[in-house]
């Protein structure tokens, strides 16, 4: 009786000091406001894109009417500068009453009647990087606590102001206050981010037992330039990177930037198939009221959904580096491969290319595979392994292969 005791006290030990919340055994997908939104608190001048109650609840409204929720978007979240500027009375954090008449609880709840997820944002340091309240070391359970009673199903926790040291106990600490609540919150921890993104700062192994998902490197900007740089240190560090994901505890290279400023439609190529080759986290951080189609077509692609979303959740790796080309390979299910390639230079000429699957290490079914150009939508053919497969680049653009093989 004493050992079943005994057992029964250190079972719920361990599951009380690690996430092991069962959540997110694929990379999340849904919709953030940072990219696109960023801190616009002004609602008199710029109501229709400020941060309120009203940008959540029509962008949970575009998400289902417009086809996003039914491919698997299914989280609205909210990013810095949704709170007051102090705390209430009893020392919880609170919405800002002008932005949020109606509280974060509502928001919540019109969020889950439209068969969407919601998250959270806050800061471990005394103030969020855009100065509202953070969640300081006394704060940690009451804020957990509270999320739990709004209805939050994700927490994303940034570190302006914070210390590495401070940042070692707490983050565990929040996952362990999560856990304590009884209801399955994910969290995100932008906590390597803050501490280089590297091995010895950063421990993958703990990081994979207290979040779901972690930011690892600077945050993405409007641009190709700092698309091209993530890219880069994801592939530069993959030795370190790929090993720390899996289902449940993802690396999150930032938001994308589909349907903002700053990309071609070539580049926004990349930045898909590159996310679904790396399993990366799909939140999409634009105006949904006015998306392009085609951007909308690159990010409600299926076979690009289906890639990023697969089972064995095992991150895709740089295979080949020359100066103009990169090719990415992700196993998935049933021996199939996505293959990302990407040229990334600016010479204007589409730059011819030529690959087979041997070459690219794919070569176990002597039937051959049938090959998809995934983001072209297009169905390229029945290779053997040794067959060659051409194809012409325009500069700053990516192709997704999906390899299925015929064995
Ligand atoms: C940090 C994060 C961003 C965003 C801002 C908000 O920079 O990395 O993703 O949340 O804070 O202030």
């Amino acid at each position: 009786m004493l050992f079943l005791a005994l057992g029964v006290l250190l079972g719920l030990v361990a599951s009380a000091s690690s996430l092991d919340n069962g959540l997110m055994r694929t990379p999340p997908m849904g919709w953030v406001p940072w990219q696109r939104f960023r801190c616009n608190t002004d609602c008199k001048e710029d109501a229709e894109n400020c941060i309120s109650e009203h940008l959540f609840k029509t962008m949970a409204d575009r998400l289902v009417e417009d086809g996003w929720r039914a491919l698997g978007y299914e989280y609205v979240n909210l990013d810095d500068c949704w709170e007051a500027k102090k705390r209430d009375a009893q020392g919880r954090l609170q919405a800002a009453p002008d932005r949020f008449p109606s509280g974060i609880k509502a928001l919540a709840d019109y969020i889950h009647s439209k068969g969407l997820k919601f998250g959270i944002y806050t800061d471990l340091g005394a103030t969020t990087c855009e100065g509202f309240p953070g969640t300081t070391s006394i704060a940690i359970e009451r804020d957990a606590r509270t999320f739990a009673e709004w209805g939050v199903d994700m927490v994303k926790l940034d570190s302006c102001f914070s210390s590495s040291v401070t940042r070692a106990k707490d983050f565990p600490r929040m996952s362990t206050a999560l856990n304590k609540t009884g209801r399955p919150i994910a969290l995100s921890c932008s906590w390597p981010a803050y501490d280089g993104g590297l091995p010895p700062k950063v421990n993958y192994t703990l990081l994979g037992r207290i979040c779901n998902l972690w930011r690892n490197y600077v945050d993405i900007q409007d641009s190709w330039s700092s698309l091209f740089r993530i890219i880069q240190w994801y592939g530069n560090h993959q030795d370190v990177l790929q090993p720390a994901a899996g289902p449940g505890r993802w690396n999150d290279p930032d938001m994308l930037l589909l349907g903002d400023f700053g990309l071609s439609l070539q580049q926004a190529k990349v930045q898909v198939a590159l996310w679904a080759v790396l399993a990366a986290p799909l939140f999409i951080s634009c105006n949904l009221r006015t998306i392009s189609d085609e951007e909308k077509s690159l990010l409600q692609n299926p076979l690009m959904i289906y890639i990023n979303q697969d089972p064995l959740g095992i991150q895709g790796r740089r295979v080949i580096q020359t100066h103009l080309l990169e090719v990415w390979k992700r196993p998935l299910v049933n021996k199939q491969y996505a293959i990302a390639i990407m040229n990334s230079a600016t010479k204007g000429r589409p730059q011819p290319f030529v690959t087979s699957p041997e070459q690219l290490g794919i070569s176990d079914c002597k039937a051959g595979y049938r090959i998809y150009s995934v983001l072209e939508r297009r169905f390229l053919g029945i290779y053997m392994p040794d067959a060659l497969l051409r194809s012409r680049m325009p500069p700053t653009s990516a192709l997704l292969l999906l390899l299925r093989p015929l064995c």
